[in-house]
């Protein structure tokens, strides 16, 4: 049995999925299972992995989990000793590039090194995926690509290597399977960088429109995420580390291929696979 907390989130999806169609038994975690959506054959855990002793029930045999830092919150080490406690072997941990490269304000980069030594510390098996920014936060965009077909956005020549959902998935999966990852941190990135004006048009070739990025001031961005109701740590988070990157490009590693075989998927192809987020909807609709 493989256990994913966070199974609602991008990752935690196609983790769920990839380890049923091996036929592995997978315990899926979340905190509302009549809203999770969670796919028919998968063992659903209610519970809240960030409150301690927050996880009703741990299925017999629970061998690796996937653990996400977000879901987690400040109950990691709460919850590794429940998880040693019923026999769990392994942990993969969906850690942050920043930790070895960081980039923007210095205690985003501290939380993740916080979560990997409470892991270290825990006594059980680990495998670090210290991931690139995921391609999915372009889902961000979505809104106003549907409503303007213009992204506003501070800091166009910040760049990355964005990661694909399915090959942080597939990584996860090998190493949740796979006892020789323990012990290995991996730097996970996309196959390319790219700045903030090629991920527009790059979603702008998927659905077949064409897009802006307009610059703004980084200020700007900030009060308008705030008056959506996003708490301060959003902008930091997110303005942080675009100044750093305008700066100097995030990292680009060949580490999917190597792990995986094939070369990591590129941002054209996650745009295709969800171009539905980004079309307006049809007149009438
Ligand atoms: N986005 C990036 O660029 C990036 C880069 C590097 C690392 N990461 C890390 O990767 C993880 C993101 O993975 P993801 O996008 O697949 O998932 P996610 O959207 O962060 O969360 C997955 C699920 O976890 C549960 N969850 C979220 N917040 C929670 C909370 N405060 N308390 C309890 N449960 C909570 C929710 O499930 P239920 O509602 O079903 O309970 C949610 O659907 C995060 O830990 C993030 O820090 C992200």
């Amino acid at each position: 049995m493989l256990m994913v907390i966070g199974a609602t989130g991008s990752v935690g999806r196609e983790v769920v999925d990839l380890l049923l169609k091996d036929g592995e038994e997978v315990a899926a975690v979340t905190r509302d299972p009549g809203r999770a959506a969670l796919p028919v054959g998968v063992h659903v855990v209610e519970g809240d992995p960030s409150a301690p002793g927050g996880i009703s029930e741990w299925p017999d045999g629970t061998e690796a989990v996937l653990l996400n830092p977000r879901a987690v919150g400040t109950a990691a080490a709460h919850f590794l000793a429940h998880a040693a406690a019923h026999g769990v072997r392994r942990v993969v941990v969906l850690s942050a590039a920043t930790v070895e490269h960081p980039a923007g304000h210095r205690r985003f980069a501290d939380q993740f090194r916080a979560i990997e030594q409470t892991v270290r510390d825990s006594g059980v098996q680990w495998t670090f995926l210290r991931c690139a920014d995921f391609a999915a936060n372009a889902l961000a965009w979505a809104p106003q690509i549907r409503a303007t077909g213009i992204v506003r956005g501070a800091y166009p020549s910040a760049a990355t290597s964005p990661l694909h959902q399915r090959d942080i998935a597939e990584v996860a999966v090998r190493a949740l399977r796979e006892p020789a990852h323990a012990g290995r941190a991996y730097l996970l990135t996309g196959p390319y960088s790219l700045d903030q004006r090629d991920k527009v048009r790059l979603i702008g070739e998927a659905i077949e429109r064409e897009l802006a990025f307009q610059e703004v001031a980084p200020e700007q961005v900030r009060q308008s995420l705030l008056a959506q109701g996003l708490p301060q740590d959003v902008p930091d988070r997110l303005l942080g580390s675009l100044a750093d990157y305008a700066k100097a490009p995030g990292p680009t590693t060949d580490t999917v291929e190597r792990l995986l075989g094939r070369p990591a998927l590129t941002f054209r192809a996650w745009a295709d696979d969800n171009a539905p987020a980004f079309l307006a909807p049809a007149a009438g609709s």
